[in-house]
């Protein structure tokens, strides 16, 4: 299992040829000078990426970010390496858990992990009826856990092409780049004491506890702040704390923390306002910073200022070693097999790795490019579509954004 492998399941064909000799022959055939290294009088930096498809259309959209990366790559002189693996009902199905040893070692071998999506599957279209250890989730659960990952990013960031692909109105939605940090590593997710009991009158009951210590909260504020001050210096912080323990203390901490950063602009809501500002006002986020479910639900919510859930990547930093990268799938609605679903919050994911664990920039700003690029050639799959626009599936989709990639973006858009 833990060979390395190519990623055959979309079927993507590139335009051209991949091995690119010389920058003449690149010039050529994409009729553009952008800068390329000729990898036969460079030697090309490596980097090993555990690739996990898991299930569902995430073994559908995962191909074609590797396709992308393989080829962004190779423009910009660097070769990856991908090592297939398992997880979720995929790994259950195949070795019995959703979080096999083997995915685990080759994902803390690698310099960074890509997870497809887990869950439902056209063949198990629930998983209700597992013990809840075995359940495909727990493959996410556990992977987020062993790289020590504590702050997912996931940037709200409007496409002008894509604005009549919201459902919220232009005048909202127009110029909207916000970043979510939720944090991931705590709160209910993983508190204790949880489990099932009975109450005093014998009926059953079931229960979880939000708990964060003073060193979780500071830890991911950290990564808000530093973030708002590479932004437009604000950072909205989102709690329950008129109720809820565990936000008091996220309050007070966040707060506190502040105070070293006098260039940011702090403000705190609660999380039932910050669901209809999120709707009302979008343009007003800069960060917006918030507990483990509360970022789980708002992150879903404001995806649809975007178009939807396929439009949203994210990247779970922090660690100490390899961070992970994931498409934001929730409750993925397209199912595997009918070459539907949209890839672009896959290829977005790619982008991630590159800009926030590999940090090649100019490899993200590449794909980046080839994403706008597609969307202007019309492009849309049926999720996101918008007047005129060409509806087309997940593997037309990947083939517009390579040929992107290799032959359409101008010169000028590379910097
Ligand atoms: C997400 C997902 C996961 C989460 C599930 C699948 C466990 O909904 O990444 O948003 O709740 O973290
Ligand atoms: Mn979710």
């Amino acid at each position: 299992m833990s060979t390395a492998l190519q990623i055959h399941a979309s079927g993507i064909k590139l335009p051209v040829s991949l091995i690119p000799c010389t920058t003449k022959q690149i010039s050529r055939a994409s009729k553009r000078v952008g800068r390329i290294r000729c990898s036969a009088t460079t030697p090309n930096k490596k980097y090993t990426i555990a690739v996990l498809p898991g299930d569902g259309i995430g073994t559908e959209v995962t191909p074609v970010a590797v396709e992308a990366l393989r080829l962004a790559g190779s423009l910009e002189g660097i070769d990856f390496e991908f090592k297939e693996m398992l997880v979720g009902g995929a790994a259950y199905e195949a070795t019995g858990v959703p979080f096999p040893e083997e995915t685990l070692k080759a994902s803390l071998e690698s310099d960074a992990v890509y997870l497809g999506a887990v869950g439902i599957t056209k063949k198990m279209p629930s998983s209700d009826h597992l013990p809840k250890h075995l359940r495909p989730e727990v493959g996410l659960m556990r992977i987020r856990r062993a790289l020590g990952v504590y702050a997912n990013l996931r940037p709200i960031t409007v496409f002008p092409r894509l604005l009549e692909a919201s459902s919220l109105k232009r005048s909202v939605t127009e110029e909207v780049d916000f970043m979510i940090i939720r944090e991931l590593a705590g709160g209910l997710y993983y508190g204790k004491p949880r489990g099932f009991g009975i109450n005093e009158k014998g009926e059953e009951t079931g229960f979880c506890t939000e708990i964060y210590s003073s060193s979780e909260v500071d830890r991911v504020a950290r990564i808000a702040f530093d973030m708002a001050m590479e932004r437009r210096g604000k950072v909205c912080s989102v709690d329950k704390a008129t109720v809820l323990e565990s936000s008091r203390l996220w309050r007070k901490r966040v707060t506190i923390m502040s105070e070293e950063y006098p260039e940011v602009d702090l403000s705190h809501m609660l999380v039932d306002t910050s669901g209809m500002e999120l709707i009302r006002y979008p343009k007003q986020f800069d960060v917006l910073l918030t507990s483990n479910v509360f970022g789980d639900i708002l992150s879903d919510v404001a995806a649809m200022i975007t178009g939807g859930i396929g439009m949203l990547p994210s990247a779970c930093i922090g660690g100490p070693g390899p961070q992970l990268f994931e498409p934001v799938h929730g409750s993925a609605p397209d199912i595997e097999g009918e070459d539907v679903a949209n890839p672009l919050a896959a290829v977005l994911t790619a982008v991630m790795v590159l800009r926030y664990g590999l940090k090649e920039e100019a490899v993200a700003k590449r794909i980046e490019n080839a994403i706008f690029d597609t969307l202007n050639e019309g492009f849309r799959t049926r999720d996101i579509p918008t007047p005129g626009a060409k509806i087309v599936g997940c593997k037309k989709m990947g083939e517009e954004i390579l040929k992107s990639l290799y032959v359409r973006v101008p010169s000028h858009q590379l910097n």
